[in-house]
């Protein structure tokens, strides 16, 4: 692989000067400390100390320990330059049964963390669920019980007015695609439920919370509200009908069920109509559609996206082979020939064009930001001492050029946020798989600039 010359600031990539350009964590991934400050237990917690659940049994107890190490972690984000940085806020650390009692030391570790950034110059970008769900909610149903969206409305109502005066940017989910078919239907992450009903009842139930939170935070004076879908470009294997249809099921139950509630206030009709069929419609729709779906479409400022990977489908398969799709299991995912990463994830780039052009076209106002894009390499190749990992760089650099196509397009793309700011815990994965563009030594702990923190650092830079 060439390495990449070190660009001379954004606009070298065709981005705007005013483009944001930060980098994302997530809670459970990173922070450790699980037992501190009166932090309750979280179904991560519980799954990853489950046998099995998570290779080689590994779990977040230590992670990458920043709990401990927030401003050291706080000053490397400025040396890259970040213009904002996007993380979440563990919910079992602020109310740790998950309703009711309030823990003040979980709400000052956040507010440090706000403080140490604003002092930085870097915008903070909250995320308030990032999968960590409290234990005891879990016990009382999880998201498959509409209890879980009140009681999350009442959770973000706490950690607004806490921190409300000084972050400016707040989502409610990310990517509850995961929460609700990874965690309830494949059972491959928290809680490790296989059950398709109830898969389905936690995404109504998620938008749900999502759209209570919303209109609270609104009500209470926030600003820019948003959440964060992941997306992906889809294609179908062959012109056969059946690998089109293919195709139309995998957009519908990947993208579609949650961008039709969230900016048409509708769920898509051939999703309701392929889950009809499997007789679990009415799972999705729920006793009371008409106000779950205006909940739901709750005008946003700002939608979040996560771009990954290209989806190529095939009809057939093994019969519910992919479980993660209810209505939709027997399909075959398949590889024209895309080159993979580490996670075995085709790299196209052409695709978050696609997928950013394909939103902007259904919600020509609403303002964009990828708020997650980035590769896992295995950073074998170490010069110096330093991972030479110019496999992410080229795929970081591919995936902003195309930002920057769509742009020049109309897209009112505002920021990027790369996957991750540092190695960390890769859920059922465990440490195996590392997306930073800091190395961390999970003996030491110690973090070590890759050669793509280099490279970022130079884009970030305003001349
Ligand atoms: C996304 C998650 C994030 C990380 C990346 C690789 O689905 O939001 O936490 O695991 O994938």
């Amino acid at each position: 692989m060439t390495p990449l010359e070190n660009p001379a600031g954004r606009t070298a990539l065709g981005l705007p000067d005013d483009f944001w350009l930060g980098a994302a964590t997530a809670a459970y991934q990173i922070e450790g400390a699980v037992d501190e400050d009166g932090r309750g237990t979280s179904i991560w917690d519980t799954f990853s100390h489950t046998p099995g659940a998570v290779e080689r049994g590994e779990t977040g107890d230590v992670a990458c320990d920043h709990y401990h190490r927030m401003p050291q972690d706080v000053a490397m984000m400025k040396d890259l330059g970040l213009d904002a940085y996007r993380f979440s806020v563990a919910w079992p650390r602020i109310q740790p049964t998950g309703s009711g009692a309030v823990e003040q030391r979980g709400l000052d570790f956040y507010s440090r963390l706000v403080d140490e950034l604003l002092a930085a110059g870097i915008t903070p970008w909250l995320t308030l669920y990032h999968w960590d769900l409290p234990q005891p909610l879990e016990d009382a149903g999880g998201w498959p019980e509409r209890d879980t969206a009140l009681r999350f409305a009442d959770y973000a109502q706490t950690v607004h007015a806490a921190l409300g005066d000084r972050v400016r940017h707040w989502t409610t989910h990310n990517e509850p695609w995961v929460s609700a078919f990874l965690g309830y239907a494949a059972g491959i992450h928290a809680p490790g439920r296989r059950d398709a009903a109830a898969s389905l009842r936690a995404v109504r139930h998620l938008l749900v919370g999502h759209g209570l939170a919303t209109r609270a935070l609104r009500e209470a004076g926030a600003e820019s509200l948003g959440i964060t879908v992941n997306l992906y470009a889809v294609s179908a294997a062959s012109d056969d009908p059946a690998d089109v249809d293919a195709r139309r099921r995998m957009d519908g139950m990947s993208n579609r069920i949650f961008l039709e509630p969230l900016l048409l206030g509708r769920w898509p009709d051939d999703v309701l109509a392929d889950l009809d069929a499997v007789g679990l419609g009415d799972e999705l729709r729920g006793p009371t559609p008409e106000e779950d779906l205006a909940l739901a479409s709750t005008p946003l400022d700002a939608l979040g996206i996560n771009y990954y990977s290209r989806h190529t489908v095939a009809a057939g398969g093994e019969p519910g082979s992919e479980p993660a799709y209810p209505g939709s299991a027997d399909v075959r995912f398949v590889n024209p020939g895309y080159p993979v990463t580490d996670m075995g994830w085709p790299v196209d780039p052409t695709g978050l064009s696609e997928v950013l052009e394909s939103v902007h076209a259904l919600a020509p106002d609403l303002s964009l930001y990828v708020t997650e894009n980035g590769a896992a390499y295995p950073d074998d190749v170490v010069v110096d001492g330093r991972v030479q990992d110019d496999d992410r760089t080229a795929y970081l650099d591919s995936h902003l050029r195309a930002c920057a196509t769509s742009i020049a397009r109309g897209v009112p793309l505002r920021g990027y946020f790369a996957w991750s700011l540092m190695d960390n815990f890769e859920w059922a994965l465990g440490y195996g798989k590392r997306f930073g563009l800091v190395r961390v030594d999970y003996d030491t702990l110690e973090r070590t600039p890759k050669r793509s923190a280099e490279w970022y650092a130079a884009l970030t830079r305003r001349q």
